[in-house]
């Protein structure tokens, strides 16, 4: 099959088989030229990196009714915005959102600029991000490379280098096929087409709009790509986390650095994690070490918590400050910190 029969074949397929999600124009209308707002696309995108969409629903339905507009994202407070984020993983990705809102609202009166080098010059937007804004908000014929991009074109190809060495050849591949007309639905439908039918495991080629064309399908090789080089085994770190809460049912939070890991996001004190857990509690008292264990895994190691409680006086702490039991909600801690709170509260005093 030649390129333009694939985009036709593909798109032929995403008009009857599109994924409904909040953000898009669905391809009856898309097809007559109606296009999403940027916004949406934007903040659907930056959620996206590294979430997936099953998870990132909720948090566009919340950002979006607490902010319809990027006006009212810029002008919203940090603090709560990483608020609303806690949860969706890689902070910087939410302290970046919120310099980008603002800065499109400061510099480009509230318009997200349309072309991909004038995405790309704003924080938080790499070459992928700026090409599928530039390609699904306004239809620009601009190549959109994922990792199920990635696999799709790997297994049409049957291209056998591992990844990361082989990104150029498949974003290669994937640029010959994109189409001059309907790029933002075409680029939506390899997404779907690699979260549905070309999945990692089980793909299911009986489906395909492109299995005639498919070489690894021929050689039976789909399954096993794309190859990848073999993964570095990740570390174990250790820490402590100290939980402490006051007799009017206060908290002792601290607001981690913005730079590094959890940036800006609301967290237990604790030392820095590391070979060996850290004795730094936050202020003297009766710390109780919990009998069980927080484990959570970042991208480069995995981390082992021990909990400390303790139900203190009104003191100054070395580290943090207290926060009133009504401003309080663990849905405002980013996950590892949600889960020490899941394991501390039975035994600091019940609300
Ligand atoms: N993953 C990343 N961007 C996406 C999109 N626009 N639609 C579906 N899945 C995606």
């Amino acid at each position: 099959m030649r390129e333009v029969e694939l985009s036709d074949a593909l798109l032929g397929w995403y008009d009857a088989h599109a994924r409904v999600l909040p953000w898009r124009v669905p391809p009856m209308e898309s097809r007559v030229g109606v296009l999403p707002d940027p916004y949406h696309i934007w903040l659907s995108e930056v959620m996206l990196q590294q979430t997936t969409v099953a998870a990132v629903i909720r948090y566009f339905h919340a950002f979006t009714t607490r902010w319809p507009t990027i006006h009212d994202l810029a002008a919203a407070k940090d603090a709560e915005v990483m608020g609303e984020w806690a949860g969706l993983g890689y902070y910087a990705r939410a302290r970046n959102l919120l310099k980008c809102a603002r800065m499109v609202v400061a510099d480009h009166g509230g318009a997200f600029p349309d072309t991909r080098d004038g995405l790309l010059s704003l924080p938080g937007i790499g070459p992928y991000t700026a090409a599928a804004i530039a390609a699904i908000a306004y239809g620009h014929s601009e190549t959109v490379v994922d990792g199920n991009i990635e696999r799709v074109m790997a297994r049409l190809h049957d291209i056998h280098t591992p990844l990361p060495a082989a990104k150029p050849e498949l974003t290669a591949l994937a640029a010959t096929l994109t189409p001059q007309d309907r790029a933002g639905d075409y680029a939506q439908a390899v997404m779907d087409l690699g979260a549905t039918i070309c999945t990692p495991k089980s793909p299911a080629c009986g489906l395909c709009p492109w299995a005639k064309a498919c070489i690894a399908r021929t050689q039976g090789t789909a399954a096993d790509l794309p190859k990848r080089a073999p993964k570095i085994r990740k570390p174990t770190r250790y820490g402590i986390a100290y939980i402490a809460r006051r007799g009017d049912g206060a908290w002792l939070l601290e607001r981690r650095p913005d730079k590094g890991l959890l940036g800006g996001m609301l967290g237990w004190p604790s030392a820095e994690w590391g070979a060996k857990p850290v004795a730094q509690p936050p202020l003297k008292a009766d710390w109780q070490t919990l009998p069980a264990e927080v484990r959570h895994t970042f991208t480069h190691f995995h981390l082992r918590l021990t909990v400390q409680v303790a139900s203190v006086a009104d003191e100054t702490p070395d580290t943090g400050y207290f926060l009133p039991a009504d401003q309080f909600s663990s849905d405002d801690l980013p996950t590892v910190m949600r889960k020490a709170y899941n394991l501390a509260k039975g035994h600091l005093l019940a609300d």
